[in-house]
Formats: C-alpha cells, sequence, structure tokens
C-alpha cells in the first residue's frame, strides 16, 4: 500500500508513533522514525527492519524547528520524496490541574512539544510534498478536546489547537494536493496513560472512570490507532482532507 514511498513517524520510539511506523512498515513504507529517546528508536527499527523494511533513525527533540528542518531535507536528498508525514510525539502534564494551578511553565512545555513539535514538522515536510504535488499529514489530536474529561487543561488546550491547525492547514493546502487530517484518541493503552493513572490520587478510581467512559467498555491499543493513521495517511482517504478521525471506543458519541 505504501510501496517505495517514504513515511516521517514523529514520536518513533514508544506507544502509538512506534505502531505506526511499525504497520508503516509492514505495508511497505521506508520509515524516517524521529524522536528524543534513542533506545526506544533503536527498538522500533528494529521492528521496522523485521517488517522487511527499511529504517532511518533521527535522534531529535520535536521542539528544535532547526533539527526537523535538516533532518527533512537530508531525507529529500537521499529518498526524493516524502510521502508521509505522522506526529505522533506528545506529552501530557500530569497532576489533574486546571488554569489555577497550572505553571507558565507547564503550558509553555506542552504548547513547545505538542503544537510547535507539529507545527516544527509540517513545516520542514511541507515543501517536498508540495514539490512533487502530494503527501499526506496525520496529526494527533485526542477525545478529551472534544469531549473533556477535566483536570488537564494545558494539554486538552494543546489538542484543541491540533484540531484547529490541522483544520486550516488542511485548507491551506488543498490545491497543492497535501491532505492533513488528524486521529483524536481515546485512552490508548500506553506508557503516556498509564503514568497518567499510576499519578492519580486513586489509580483504580480512575482506570475505572476511564472504562466507564468507553461505550465499547474497554481501552484501546496503540495498532487501532496506527490503523486510523495509515487509513488517512493512504490512498483510500484521497478524498479526505480536514478531518478529525476519532479512534475512542465510542466515548464521543455517548
Ligand atoms: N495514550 C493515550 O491515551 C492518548 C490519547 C490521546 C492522544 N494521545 C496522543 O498520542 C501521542 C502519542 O502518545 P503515546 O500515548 O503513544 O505516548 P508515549 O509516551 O508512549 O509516546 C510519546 C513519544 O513521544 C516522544 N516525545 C515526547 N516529547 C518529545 C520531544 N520533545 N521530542 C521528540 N520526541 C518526543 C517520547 O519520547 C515518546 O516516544 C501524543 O501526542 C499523545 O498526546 C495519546
Amino acid at each position: 500500500m505504501f510501496k517505495d514511498q517514504v513515511a516521517i513517524v514523529t514520536g518513533a520510539a514508544s506507544g502509538i508513533g512506534a505502531a505506526t511506523a511499525h504497520l508503516l512498515a509492514k505495508r511497505r513504507a521506508i520509515v524516517v522514525l524521529v524522536d528524543r529517546n534513542q533506545d526506544g528508536l533503536k527498538r522500533t527499527a528494529v521492528m521496522v527492519k523485521e517488517a522487511g523494511s527499511t529504517a532511518v533513525i533521527h535522534q531529535s527533540d520535536v521542539t528544535s524547528e532547526d533539527d526537523a528542518a535538516r533532518i527533512a531535507k537530508e531525507v529529500t536528498t537521499e529518498f526524493g520524496r516524502i510521502d508521509v508525514l505522522a506526529t505522533c510525539a506528545g506529552i501530557g502534564i500530569p497532576g489533574g490541574k486546571t488554569v489555577l494551578t497550572h505553571s507558565a511553565e507547564d503550558w509553555h512545555r506542552v504548547y513547545q512539544v505538542n503544537v510547535m513539535g507539529t507545527v516544527h514538522w509540517m513545516k520542514a515536510a511541507l515543501p517536498t510534498m508540495i514539490e512533487a504535488g502530494q503527501g499526506a499529514i496525520v496529526t494527533v489530536a485526542s477525545q478529551l478536546a472534544f469531549n473533556s474529561g477535566g483536570g488537564a487543561a494545558a494539554y486538552i488546550a494543546s489538542k484543541g489547537a491540533i484540531v484547529s491547525l490541522t483544520k486550516t492547514s488542511a485548507v491551506d493546502f488543498a490545491k497543492q494536493g497535501v491532505r492533513i487530517n488528524a486521529v483524536a484518541p481515546a485512552v490508548i493503552d500506553t506508557a503516556m496513560s498509564r503514568s497518567s493513572r499510576e499519578g492519580s490520587n486513586d489509580p483504580e478510581a480512575m482506570q475505572a472512570w476511564r472504562l466507564s467512559r468507553h461505550p465499547v467498555g474497554r481501552i484501546g491499543e496503540v495498532d487501532e490507532v496506527a490503523k486510523a493513521i495509515c487509513y488517512l495517511a493512504g490512498d483510500d482517504a484521497s478524498f479526505v482532507t480536514g478531518t478529525v478521525l476519532m479512534v475512542d471506543g465510542g466515548w464521543t458519541a455517548a
């Protein structure tokens, strides 16, 4: 499905990003893995190679605009194309905080990683896609941007920003052949969701609350988000742009 295509995945060392890189590799893409966690990158690269594809590792912090520009340029020089960008790198701010209890540093940090990390990578990949007259970008928002659980104001607002950024950029680049969409997962079993549960006052109560929010009666798996990302990144979604695909076990419908 992605044969001979080049896909860049940020946040590829773990969780949703690692699963997305793995699935893209199974579907024959050359995968460029970007993350700040070198050990995790190596683990994902092994999965990509075992899937029979090529992995290129770049240890980098997505808050660096210069790094994103340099890496995208290197990828373009080496392979001549960037077909897919999936921006999966992201952080949460644990602790059940609100606008009253978040520090200015909380807001700055979460926006730098979640929002500007996405902006820098879109800006880095778009010129090559526009030049080719085709490309697909998939960002990672959150179900919480639509139906908030409360208690994570900076994180949830950053995901709202991703939704707006995705929609408006889809309009900006539609005529150049670049489709831009988002996935909005509910709770997915990853290091991030486990650490926010364990960091809560009552992890058992939080787990019970989470299960109660998903009509399907369980939280999601990383592969289920990876499949949604690959759908939006691939030709099956050729007429889909500026949309947000809920991957939420029914949370927002309930
Ligand atoms: N897990 C969930 O329940 C859930 C739900 C909705 C949205 N999301 C979003 O999915 C995305 C992936 O999260 P995940 O759950 O797979 O978490 P994760 O912690 O398993 O993976 C996040 C990855 O991003 C990387 N990363 C973080 N900051 C970075 C930076 N500054 N530069 C480079 N890499 C950085 C981490 O090293 C890690 O490999 C995030 O944007 C998250 O907000 C997750």
